[in-house]
Parts: C-alpha cells; sequence; structure tokens
C-alpha cells in the first residue's frame, strides 16, 4: 500500500500511555518549535472561531499550521469548548488533530486531541515559567481555576523535575479546587485550599491562571510583587494596569493580541504595543532577559504548530508501540 493512503487513528488511552512517559521530550520538543516558529520556519494562521447564535457560550476552533523543521508537517487541531457540560458532566474541552502529508497534502492520521491540547499547554507554561523564574524551584505555587489544564500544568511540571514547596488553589467553584489539593496530596505534595485568588496569589512565587474568566477580575496594579513568575493561561483575568505594571512575554504578539485578552485590552487602552517586552522564542534564543525588578507575565495564545508538532511525536510513537489503528481503505483508490 502506498504511504499515502494509510489513515491511522490514535485514540485517548493510548495518548495517555505515550504522554505519560514522554514529558521530557515533549518539553524539549515545545521548546525547539518556539524556535522555530520565531525564526519564521512555521506557517500558523489566525485560529478560526466558529461560533453559535442559540449557544453563545460555546465555540469551536480550527487551527491550522505547518511547521517546517526536520520533517515538514502540517494539520489541524479542531478542538470544541461547550462550557455547559460540566452539568452532563463532560470536559468543557474535546478535540481531535489530523496530520497531513506535506508531499501529497494526505491527511494521514486522526488522533484524540484534548489531551494533545492540554500537554501542549502544560509544556509551554512549564518551559516560561522556567525560562522566567530562572530554576525549578518554587516555595509556593498558587493555581487559579482547578480544572484539567491547571492539572496538566501542575502535573507536567512535577514530571519535568520541579520541586514545589506547596501548593494552594482557588477556584469559583470550590469542591473542585478541594479535589485539586486532594489529587496533589495522594501523589505526594503539600497542598491547600484557598478561599480568593488574592490569598492564593500572596506569598507564591509562581502564580498560574487556568479559569474561564471572559473578563479581568483582578484589577489592583499593586497584585503582584517583584518575585512573582504568572503563568497567565487563561488570559483574560488580568486588568490593564497589572499587565502594565510586569515584564510581559507572549508567545506570538500578532495572535495574542487578540480576542479581548488582557494584553488586547491593554493595547486598546495605550495604543500601543510597547508594553509587550518580547516572546517566548526571545527568551529561549537569550535575546530577552527576566525583569527581576517586577513581575514577569507569561501570557501564550496557544499557537497551532505545538498541537501539530506534538501530535507528530504521539503519532510515531502509537505507530511504533500498536497504539494506532490503520484504516487501509480509508481513501478511493485512483
Ligand atoms: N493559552 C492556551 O494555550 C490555552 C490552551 C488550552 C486551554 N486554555 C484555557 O485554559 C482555561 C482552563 O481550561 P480548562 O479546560 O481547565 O477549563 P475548565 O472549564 O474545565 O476549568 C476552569 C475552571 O476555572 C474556574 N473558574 C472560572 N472562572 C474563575 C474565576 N474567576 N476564579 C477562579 N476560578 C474560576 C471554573 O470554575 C473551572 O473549575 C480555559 O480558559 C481555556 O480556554 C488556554
Amino acid at each position: 500500500m502506498e504511504p499515502r493512503q494509510r489513515f491511522d487513528v490514535v485514540g485517548g488511552p493510548a495518548i495517555a500511555a505515550i504522554l505519560s512517559k514522554g514529558k521530557h521530550q515533549i518539553l524539549e520538543l515545545v521548546r525547539e518549535t518556539y524556535l522555530l516558529h520565531h525564526a519564521a520556519r512555521t506557517t500558523n494562521p489566525d485560529s478560526y472561531f466558529l461560533r453559535f447564535d442559540d449557544k453563545p457560550t460555546a465555540r469551536i476552533i480550527a487551527l491550522p499550521a505547518r511547521l517546517r523543521g526536520a520533517e515538514d508537517i502540517a494539520g489541524i487541531k479542531w478542538i470544541a469548548s461547550f462550557p455547559e457540560n460540566k452539568d452532563i458532566p463532560l470536559p468543557r474541552a474535546s478535540a481531535v488533530v489530523v496530520l497531513n502529508d506535506m508531499a501529497t497534502g494526505f491527511p494521514y492520521a486522526c488522533l484524540e486531541g484534548s489531551q494533545i491540547s492540554a500537554v501542549r499547554t502544560a509544556a509551554s507554561a512549564t518551559l516560561a515559567a522556567e525560562l522566567l523564574h530562572r530554576g525549578k524551584q518554587a516555595g509556593r505555587v498558587a493555581v487559579i481555576g482547578a480544572g484539567p489544564i491547571a492539572s496538566a500544568v501542575v502535573n507536567f511540571m512535577l514530571a519535568t523535575g520541579w520541586s514545589v514547596g506547596q501548593f494552594q488553589a482557588h477556584d469559583l467553584i470550590g469542591a473542585r479546587a478541594r479535589a485539586f489539593c486532594d489529587s496533589l496530596r495522594e501523589a505526594g505534595s503539600r497542598a491547600e485550599f484557598a478561599d480568593s485568588a488574592k490569598h492564593a496569589i500572596d506569598g507564591a512565587d509562581l502564580v498560574v491562571f487556568a479559569t474561564t474568566a471572559a473578563r479581568p477580575y483582578l484589577e489592583d496594579p499593586a497584585l503582584f510583587t517583584p518575585d512573582q513568575t504568572v503563568l497567565h493561561v487563561s488570559l483574560r483575568d488580568l486588568g490593564v494596569d497589572v499587565i502594565l505594571s510586569a515584564q510581559n512575554v507572549v508567545d506570538d504578539v500578532e495572535h495574542c493580541l487578540k480576542a479581548q485578552t488582557s494584553v488586547h485590552l491593554a493595547e486598546q487602552t495605550t495604543g500601543s504595543r510597547d508594553f509587550v517586552n518580547g516572546t517566548i522564542g526571545d527568551l529561549i534564543s537569550g535575546r530577552l532577559q527576566p525583569d527581576q525588578r517586577r513581575a514577569r507575565i507569561f501570557s501564550p495564545f496557544g499557537l497551532g504548530v505545538l498541537d501539530i508538532a506534538v501530535a507528530r511525536f504521539v503519532h510515531e510513537k502509537a505507530v511504533a508501540s500498536g497504539g494506532a489503528a490503520t484504516i487501509d481503505d480509508f481513501f478511493v483508490s485512483a
């Protein structure tokens, strides 16, 4: 059979097994992918948001991308966010990633995407934390919003060698933050419930935001101290004055200053992008240094190239380990 006629499906359990063992490799892969993006060896158009009049809180986002590294790869993540799923209950986010062969254009694999999306987000946040915080040690980590993305971030940090004295978790749904702390304690960490975001943040070295806030609710420019590093994964928690008080690092300036993110609001307020100090690519390549005189905030919009890079890695491992189901007659023969 011609390679282009092969079509693989890789399901959630096979992906979970691969991701649980591959975190160090994925961290390196994400670092390399950011460098390729920095070197303009990627094509990463704007994400396309499909929204619905009769379901205003729901959306499905398309993130197509091409990555020209050691191998030329392309594909798309198609990720749904249906917040009302929590009442069923089902996860808010669900996704697939499709990979395309760049010789023929043929799609050759479809992978369960929510885990890939979560792990690339976690790897990106972990990498930024390492670069901005200079090392892998935190006396206290504050977690605001205790859903699957927050879990993915803290689990990724712990699996890649971070030493954390204590976690403090806050969520609008107290039971979620408590369950989050329970699972961290079961895994051997110290973790405490915090009854407000402010309580969690005060005294923390590292602050992780993974809420679903649609607009800023923390406005005090004195919220953070210079010894704090902030992973603003959910992008819309911080008021303009908080953003302007800090060193700001994004994954991609064009992407991140859109869709009413906090940094987008800061651009609208100031009429300039001068408050953005650089990208994670600048940090990795040494062109930007962390500023120790003020808090450092990383705001990652989330690049499709990361999903494609991680999906390709997962697909290769799944094929090698027998975890991919091949559909031989998916395409019609010529
Ligand atoms: N930047 C990226 O690359 C990237 C990638 C994936 C997900 N995300 C974002 O990460 C966020 C979390 O994703 P998830 O799948 O864990 O979502 P989720 O809905 O499963 O969990 C979010 C949690 O945040 C809590 N929350 C909402 N508003 C809050 C507030 N103001 N204060 C405290 N807690 C609050 C909710 O109660 C919920 O428990 C989402 O906003 C998602 O869009 C970003």
